[in-house]
This record gives structure tokens, sequence and C-alpha cells, in this order.
């Protein structure tokens, strides 16, 4: 017989979705995220007594009721919201589950772009790394969780950013596949841990993943 310990109920941080980049005011960057992920590890950690603050980009998902519920659209929104909570907020574990895009458009136009030209260049300039930013810039010292979305040396390129990112836990998953990842309801990851164990998990739904992900969470120590 396996007994699991019992859980203190702590204050979760979750991002989710995609974000949105203007180009001009009614056109924008951004990707395939459904915000799914995300949102299940909110309801998972509700659900198991925790407090969540959700901050998600444009998503077509119900918000969970009982979380603390912070919308944006860019990346930069989502920096300085992110930056707000976890400088104001005791905030245990943050998980960085949102499809940041990674670059925007270096001048949104004030006005919609006219189809006047043949070609039309646009110049991206890199967004702030939210996740990358935690630890030096915010000063957050609790249990740091990133996703790592790879097509290819998944282990490698999820150790990577674990360490540039101050992570304590990379989840790493396959984005090539179609059957798991953007949009799906399933997904199959590995867990990268800081002392580089690395975990498969077998292909589950996202909700099961996210039950999983927010009990491993809570057992785990900051690095
Ligand atoms: N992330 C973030 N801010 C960004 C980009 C990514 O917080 N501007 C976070 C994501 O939420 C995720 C992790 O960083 O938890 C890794 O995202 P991913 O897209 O896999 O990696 P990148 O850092 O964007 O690097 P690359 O695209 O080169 O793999």
């Amino acid at each position: 017989m396996t007994s699991t310990s019992p859980t203190l109920s702590v204050h979760f941080l979750i991002t989710a979705g995609p974000t949105r980049e203007a180009l001009d005011p009614v056109r924008f960057l951004s990707n395939r995220s459904s915000g799914k992920m995300g949102y299940a590890l909110a309801e998972a950690a509700l659900a198991a007594g925790h407090q969540v603050t959700l901050v998600s980009g444009p998503v077509a998902l119900p918000r969970p009721a009982t979380a603390t519920f912070l919308p944006v659209e860019s990346a930069q929104q989502m920096w300085d919201t992110v930056r707000q909570v976890v400088t104001t907020q005791p905030i245990a574990i943050a998980i960085h589950c949102a499809a940041v895009a990674d670059y925007r458009p270096r001048f949104a136009a004030a006005q919609k772009i006219k189809k006047n030209a043949d070609t039309l260049t646009l110049e991206l300039e890199k967004t702030p790394d939210i996740l990358g930013s935690m630890r030096h810039v915010f000063g957050f010292s609790g249990i740091l969780v990133g996703f790592a979305a790879e097509t290819e040396n998944l282990v490698a390129n999820a150790q990577s950013k674990l360490q540039r990112k101050g992570c304590d836990l990379i989840i790493a998953n396959d984005v090539s596949r179609t059957d798991i990842g953007f949009d799906s309801s399933d997904n199959e990851v590995l867990l990268c841990h800081a002392d580089g164990y690395t975990e498969p998990l077998p292909k589950m739904t996202k909700h099961a993943l996210a039950e999983s992900i927010v009990q491993k969470c809570a057992h785990l120590r900051p690095s």
C-alpha cells in the first residue's frame, strides 16, 4: 500500500495560453496554443486545495471560477502582470505554461496597414523572457517550473533551458507530434529535474497530467 503525505495549501502562479503581438489595430502575430494545459493545471491546483493566480493570454476556455484571473494580450503585458504578482504575493510555486511569442513587430502601426505595396517586410524584436526573468529580475525564490516545446533534441534542449532560466523542473514535450501538445486534449511529457534526473510520463489527458504535475510540484523543494 502506498501512503501520500498531506500537502499544505500554497499559492500557485500559472501562466497559460498564447500571447498576441500587435501589427496594427486589427492584426497580430500569435500561435496555436489553446491554453488547455495551463487551465487544467489551474483546475488541478484548485481541486487540491491550493490558491491560484492564473495569468492568461486570449483563449476560448471558461475561466476557473475560484482562481484570481488576470487576462493579458501581449508578452509585455504578461511580463508586467507576472512581475506585479510575484513581487506582491506570497507565490510558492510558479508554473509557466504560456506559449509566449518570442518576437513581436518592432513597430505596431497606429492605423490599419493598407495593401499598397506588393511585398511587406516586418521587422521583429525579441519579447522579454518571463520565465527567464523570475529569478534574476523579479527575485523569485519559490519552486519554478517551465515548459519546453521542442521539435528535436528534447532532453538536451530541455536541460539547457532549465539551467538558463533557473528552473527546478522543466516539462518537455515534442511539439512535432500531432497526437499530443498544441490544441490536443492529450499530452506526453518528459520531466527534467534540476539534478539531471529525467522522468518520462506516459501519454495521458491534460487533466490527468495536470493532477500529476501539481502533486509533484507540491513535493519539490527549491534548488
Ligand atoms: N517563456 C517565457 N517568456 C518568453 C518565452 C518563453 O516565459 N518570452 C517560457 C514559456 O512559458 C516556457 C519556457 O519559457 O515555460 C520555454 O518556452 P519555449 O518556447 O520552449 O522556449 P524559448 O525560451 O522560447 O526558446 P526557444 O523558442 O528558442 O526554444
